[in-house]
């Protein structure tokens, strides 16, 4: 279905050219007066030069040729020669109830639907999630969702870091504490035991404690490092313990991301690259693109453009080790050789662009990709706290996620139990459900590469710009709607009507922009500018609410023609918040 922008822009072309004027002229913005017009042509402006005319006289032959048009209730010129253009209210209706009557509400998937693959998540395993972890999460699942909406083909994958250091320190401190079990005998041919050494408890604070001792104690340091070192290389019982390492904390990551409503498609990472880096080491080699420097095989990415240095990929370490931009290059390897992707889509701290910029050109360079794959870098910005610091406990500590989450909860199920709307017994998944709303809006509603700090009180509140605001004009409309169904009412089968006053009309200007929206979220992967556009929904919303009598409409043909529209706003809002990766309760 094309928008309405389109629809009328196309309306406009005709005109322009009926009168006889280059019909490129006839663009067609939102109104920025929304007091005197809905939209607006400045065509005639842009035409004086060209025609030596005056603006008005262009706009007044213009507006000639629009009488007939079903668009416009007026199309009004005004000095010194701006179009106002409002639209006809029963050819706003008939967009609307063909909105209503598709079941991607207006939204065209792509002609040529693309591969894309969201690189998202990016946990480290065996060290516990924290709220940096959290953005990437939010907006990737956010941007998968969006991408798929628009009808690619896309992958989530959440590329775990399971193959570095924090591995080699496990595995020396388990040693360390139990070193009669078999994984360290090396002499030992039999079977590893199926069931793990250690529980995702203990997991959890093995790591800090091998990493902070290792600070302390060389030796230590040095034994992991060469753990670290036998793990790649394959040694058998390193192997098995991380086997054991994964299972355990793969299974907690599960519980986590199921928690935040964030799926995976794939739950590849660091390891899996792993088998791709021999070949792609070699032909790197072979066909010229890497050198030694100082013993690091490296391949040059510094482009003549440059104002900065970009300083050389890194291939291997002198000692053979794979690194950061390995692992990287060599899942580009396996994506392609499994996917074929258009697009590769990163969602990391904005901090790693570096890397990125690195890697990016280093496999475009040596073919790793080809010319037409687009590299995609969406780096975010760093949550705060109100001191505008990295965000942190109340004791100064690195904030768990979980920790977050049930802080945010708490506040949550205050509230809604002070709202009285909600039984005790239901009122704890409802303030999960509002909790996440909350923490998902709070960070989607800033574009995705600023800085923002995490407000608690501000982001669980009723009112504002917030995710809790949200769903409560969703479980509003929910409301309205089951008592014109507990009256005997039917949802099936409503039309809209065309409006009849200025409340309902603003209503439905801001529900028939919802495609087009969603085309430059989609265009620009800006999942931000749909927090923006549904909170301009729902204070339209709640505006008619408080205007309009709905269900005591004596009118029923008024009446239904108001819940058609109730109907199709809220569509749009569980659109809207289904790609933003949340969703209302029935009640709050
Ligand atoms: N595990 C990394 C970290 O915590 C993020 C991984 C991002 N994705 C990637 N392909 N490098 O910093």
């Amino acid at each position: 279905m094309k928008t309405l922008l389109d629809l009328i822009t196309i309306e406009m072309r005709a005109a322009f050219r009926a009168a006889g004027y280059d019909e490129e002229l006839a663009k067609v913005t939102l109104s920025n007066r929304p007091d005197l017009c809905e939209y607006q042509c400045n065509g005639a402006m842009a035409g004086a030069k060209a025609y030596k005319k005056a603006p008005f006289m262009i706009a007044e032959d213009v507006v000639a040729h629009l009488s007939d048009s079903g668009c416009f209730e007026s199309a009004e010129v005004v000095k010194p020669g701006f179009i106002n253009l409002k639209l006809d209210p029963s050819f706003v209706s008939d967009y609307l109830n063909e909105m209503a009557a598709d079941a991607k509400l207006g939204v065209e998937e792509e002609k040529n639907p693309r591969t894309i693959i969201i690189d998202y998540g990016g946990p480290n395993v065996a060290k516990p999630l924290h709220v940096g972890h959290l953005r990437s999460a939010i907006i990737g699942e956010s941007v998968k969702r969006i991408t798929r909406f628009k009808g690619n083909r896309v992958i989530g994958d959440i590329h775990l870091g399971d193959w570095g250091y924090q591995m080699g320190l496990i595995i020396t401190e388990l040693k360390k504490r139990k070193p009669e079990l078999p994984y360290f005998d090396e002499s030992f041919e039999g079977e590893y035991p199926e069931e793990a050494p250690f529980t995702i408890g203990e997991l959890e604070e093995i790591y800090p404690t091998a990493s902070a001792y290792a600070k302390e104690h060389e030796d230590y340091r040095e034994e992991a490092l060469h753990a670290t070192y036998l793990l790649q290389s394959g040694y058998r019982g390193y192997r098995a313990i991380w086997k054991h390492i994964m299972h355990v904390s793969v299974t907690d990551l599960k519980k986590n991301y199921e928690k935040l409503n964030v799926e995976f498609d794939l739950w590849k990472g660091e390891a899996d690259a792993q088998q791709y880096i021999p070949d792609m080491v070699q032909r790197l080699k072979d066909e010229g693109y890497a050198h030694y420097d100082n013993g690091a095989l490296v391949v040059d990415v510094q482009e003549e453009t440059d104002n900065k240095e970009v300083p050389p990929c890194m291939i291997l370490k002198s000692d053979g080790a794979a690194l950061y931009d390995t692992t990287d290059l060599a899942t580009l390897v396996q994506r392609e050789q499994d996917y074929h992707p258009d697009e590769v889509i990163y969602v990391v701290d904005k901090r790693q662009e570096l890397h990125f910029i690195q890697v990016f050109r280093c496999a475009k360079k040596t073919g790793i990709v080809g010319e037409d794959t687009k590299l995609t870098f969406l780096g975010f910005g760093t949550m705060n706290g109100k001191d505008g610091k990295p965000f942190k406990t109340r004791e100064g500590g690195v904030m768990r996620l979980e920790n977050l989450i049930r802080e945010i909860d708490e506040e949550m199920y205050k509230k809604i139990m002070d709202n009285r709307m909600v039984e005790e017994t239901e009122a704890k998944q409802t303030a999960e459900t509002v909790g996440l709303a909350a923490i998902k809006y709070g960070d989607l509603s800033n574009q995705a590469s600023k800085d923002y700090i995490f407000d608690v009180d501000r982001f669980t509140s009723f009112e504002g710009n917030t995710g809790p605001y949200i769903l409560y004009t969703i479980v509003r409309i929910k409301s309205i709607l089951n008592k014109y169904q507990e009256n005997g009412g039917s949802l099936e089968g409503l039309k809209i009507l065309p409006a009849v006053d200025v409340y309902e009309k603003a209503l439905m200007l801001q529900v028939l922009k919802f495609n087009d929206v969603i085309d430059t979220v989609y265009e620009e992967t800006a999942p931000h500018k749909i927090c923006a556009y549904i909170y301009e929904l729902a204070n339209e919303f709640n505006k008619f609410y408080h205007e309009t009598k709905i269900l005591s409409e004596e009118d029923e043909t008024k009446k239904s023609g108001y819940i058609a529209l109730l109907a199709l706003a809220k569509r749009v809002l569980e659109t809207c918040i289904d790609l933003l990766g949340f969703e209302a309760p029935e009640r709050m």
